[in-house]
């Protein structure tokens, strides 16, 4: 069975549609973008695109990536203040000289719509669903969610610790009650909890981590990590050699940014009601 990430992306962006049409003031989303690389103007032209689509605003904030991190703070504080900015985001990476976190900690949580404050991520962890769940995990929970596949007595290995994604999916997974292996790239020996997974999640970004033979053919497996080399795009699972091996697949590629952005724009419109209730 395919896990098709973009159906499900595709009716999140049409439902979305439809709430905001009966709004009376429309919400926007605000861009933070320092530094101009192809990869950066790629996810935001995507987002751009998908907010015009759901009838939601798009405002961009450019800056030069010679800005220093106290101006970047203050432009910051500017959108916390901006009444007509429902949430933003702040593209990341950021310019080297620039601490992105102490950046993020500046940003008001209740416009976190990235899920990426502090603050968020504790209520991810504690499960106090009134924050804001970082994308591309709460995209995966999502799809777990339309195919009902329970995750109690479920046991997940999740590959890959970063922030955004490896992280706070292993908490949301604990959340929902499966047993976690949270490993990574210096994890001997990851085969050893993949073969004994019913779900494998990929979010590491190292090019087919995961192979068929370090999975069970009942496995559930799930790719969010991709690395992009001389402009070609690699992904975490040997999808293509491998996927009449594996019982359930999220298709690549081309489904995690459309989710991903979906569930920014999920929470730009949840920001919006919350600013109005
Ligand atoms: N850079 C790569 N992915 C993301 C994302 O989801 N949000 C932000 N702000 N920057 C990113």
């Amino acid at each position: 069975m395919i896990l098709d990430g973009r159906t499900i992306a595709q009716n999140i962006y049409n439902s979305l549609g439809e709430d905001i049409a009966q709004l009376k003031d429309t919400p926007t989303l605000g861009a933070i973008l320092v530094w101009n690389n192809d990869e950066s103007l790629r996810y935001i032209k995507q987002k751009r695109k998908f907010a015009e689509k759901t009838w939601i605003n798009f405002k961009l904030f450019q800056f030069e990536d010679t800005i220093s991190e106290e101006a970047l703070k203050s432009e910051i504080l500017k959108l916390n203040n901006n009444t007509e900015i429902s949430g933003y985001i702040v593209q990341l990476p950021l310019p080297k000289h620039i601490n992105e976190l102490r950046v993020i900690r500046n940003i008001d949580p209740k416009k976190d719509v990235d899920g990426f404050h502090p603050e968020n991520q504790w209520k991810v962890m504690i499960w106090d669903l009134t924050g804001f769940a970082p994308c591309t995990p709460a995209g995966v929970m999502k799809i777990l969610e339309h195919y009902n596949i329970t995750l109690v007595w479920k046991k997940i290995s999740i590959l890959g610790r970063s922030n955004i994604v490896g992280k706070p999916l292993t908490m949301m997974c604990i959340n929902a009650g499966a047993t976690v292996t949270s490993c990574n790239s210096r994890t001997p020996d990851i085969s050893e909890f993949t073969k004994n997974s019913d779900i494998v999640i990929c979010a590491t970004g190292i090019p087919h981590i995961l192979k068929a033979h370090m999975t069970s053919p009942d496995s559930i497996v799930i790719d969010v990590g991709f690395s992009i080399v001389n402009g070609e795009i690699h992904w975490d699972a040997d999808y293509n050699a491998l996927i009449s091996q594996w019982n359930s697949v999220t298709p690549v590629p081309g489904w995690v940014g459309p989710m991903t952005v979906a569930m920014l724009l999920s929470n730009t419109y949840k920001a919006h009601i919350l600013a109005h209730e």
